[in-house]
């Protein structure tokens, strides 16, 4: 599939004397939000204590991001940076400033053994300018902020397959490394690649139909998956681009979402990939809160919203995954935070749980392998959805290239 990494690719923290310094950490730190702002699920706030716990001697500022613009979850950080602190043991302070005068002058305040969480870096337009790396290095942020640091740590694995300005801006201005978290995920997934076997399924689901396309495309060209099965609302997509009357409720939908434009797309991909892509051959509606499975034909004529994969597809999609060598999950498989639609998404961690490796990504789906209690049937899960599935697609991931390029420069000048 790829060449894995080798230890000397990139820098971590034990390369750097860490006391004393001030030091710029990107996590990833975004999470499930129910409508109130709660917190749904804090494995990905949890995973990084490792990588804060061995920066004790240090200060410590936190870059992250909640959501995107647009989205009902697209919120500040200060319930993260409580749920943090409880993790930890010790106060993070939430800072409701990015890089203005309130973050800088609290930065500079800081004692060793203080922890800092910024505000959602996406609330700053810049962050998602999509440019090369040697731009982003001269924007506000990264101007205004660098001074302020003596080493950058990007410990956010989740996010690392975007080229944004918090995840590449900074490495080649600061000495910089991976943080405990990016170390753990590039050797876990790494070990999982070098034992991938054939037949390789990436199941693939959730909301962010764009990049799934892409994910589809990639791992079907470049060999890294014999078949690729739909579900959630790439499954609606595809099956729209596929001639399906998916019903006006599905398709305003995905239009609210800004997907429309994805039909054409997929319409090449399922073309170019012929017998490659499983499509759903039924689904559960919702009619004011009650599943009702319907076939693929009669979902245009029911005007009711799909939420999850219906009862012949699970059986399908199933047998195919238990049979697998390798299984891929990402995305769950329909709205299961609602009562009675989790059952698509419950059976397909079931069936990846009796592939011989099996690999998990992406926050809502590791929370429902993690609510089901099978976290030790899994090969690996990780706290990376799309770039989990970008890294064992073989893509290069922006961030951890960053992070290479930057280790070379600093062991060519040692
Ligand atoms: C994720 O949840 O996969 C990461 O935090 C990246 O988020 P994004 O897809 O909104 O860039």
């Amino acid at each position: 599939m790829m060449n894995t990494l080798t230890a000397k690719d990139f820098l971590t923290i034990d390369d750097f004397d860490i006391e004393d310094r001030t030091i710029l950490v990107r996590v990833d730190l975004n999470s499930p939000m129910d409508p109130e702002g709660g917190i749904l699920d804090d494995m990905r706030i949890n995973s990084h204590i490792p990588t804060l716990r061995d920066l004790e001697n240090a200060k410590v500022v936190l870059l992250a991001h909640q959501s995107r613009p647009g989205k009902n979850d697209f919120s500040t950080m200060e319930a993260h940076a409580r749920i943090m602190s409880g993790h930890l043991d010790r106060k993070v302070t939430y800072i409701d400033d990015i890089f203005g005068t309130y973050a800088r002058s609290s930065i500079s305040a800081m004692e060793n053994g203080d922890v800092i969480l910024l505000e959602n870096v996406r609330f700053y337009s810049e962050e998602s300018l999509k440019r090369p790396v040697s731009e982003q290095q001269g924007t506000h942020m990264v101007r205004q902020l660098a001074p302020l640091f003596d080493i950058f740590l990007n410990d956010a694995f989740a996010v690392s397959h975007r080229s944004q300005l918090s995840i590449v801006g900074f490495t080649g201005l600061l000495p910089c490394g991976a943080g405990r978290l990016m170390e753990r995920e590039i050797t876990a997934l790494d070990k999982s690649l070098k034992g991938t076997e054939c037949p390789c399924i990436f199941v693939l689901g959730g909301a962010k139909a764009d990049d799934s396309i892409k994910v589809a495309e990639n791992v079907l060209s470049s060999g890294g998956a014999d078949r690729v099965l739909v579900t959630g609302v790439v499954a609606n997509v595809m099956l729209a681009a596929s001639g399906v009357d998916i019903g006006e409720p599905n398709m305003k939908f995905i239009e609210s979402q800004g997907y429309l434009g994805q039909i054409d797309k997929a319409k090449q991909v399922l073309n170019r990939f012929e017998g490659k892509i499983g499509l759903p051959r039924d689904a559960a509606l919702n009619d004011k809160g009650n599943r009702v499975n319907v076939s693929i034909e009669e979902v245009g004529s029911r005007n009711l919203p799909i939420n999850d994969i219906g009862l012949e597809t699970i059986v399908a999609y199933s047998g195919e995954i238990e049979n697998a060598k390798t299984v891929v999950l990402n995305g769950p498989a329909g709205v299961s935070e609602i009562d009675g639609f989790e059952i698509g998404t419950f059976e397909i961690i079931k069936a990846a749980a009796n592939a011989e490796y099996s690999i998990a990504g992406g926050g809502h789906i590791t929370a429902e392998v993690r609510n089901m209690g099978y976290e030790d049937k899994f090969s690996h899960i990780s706290t990376g959805g799309g770039a989990c599935i970008d890294y064992l697609a073989g893509d290069a991931l922006p961030g951890i290239e960053a992070l290479k390029v930057a280790a070379k420069k600093y062991l060519d000048t040692e």
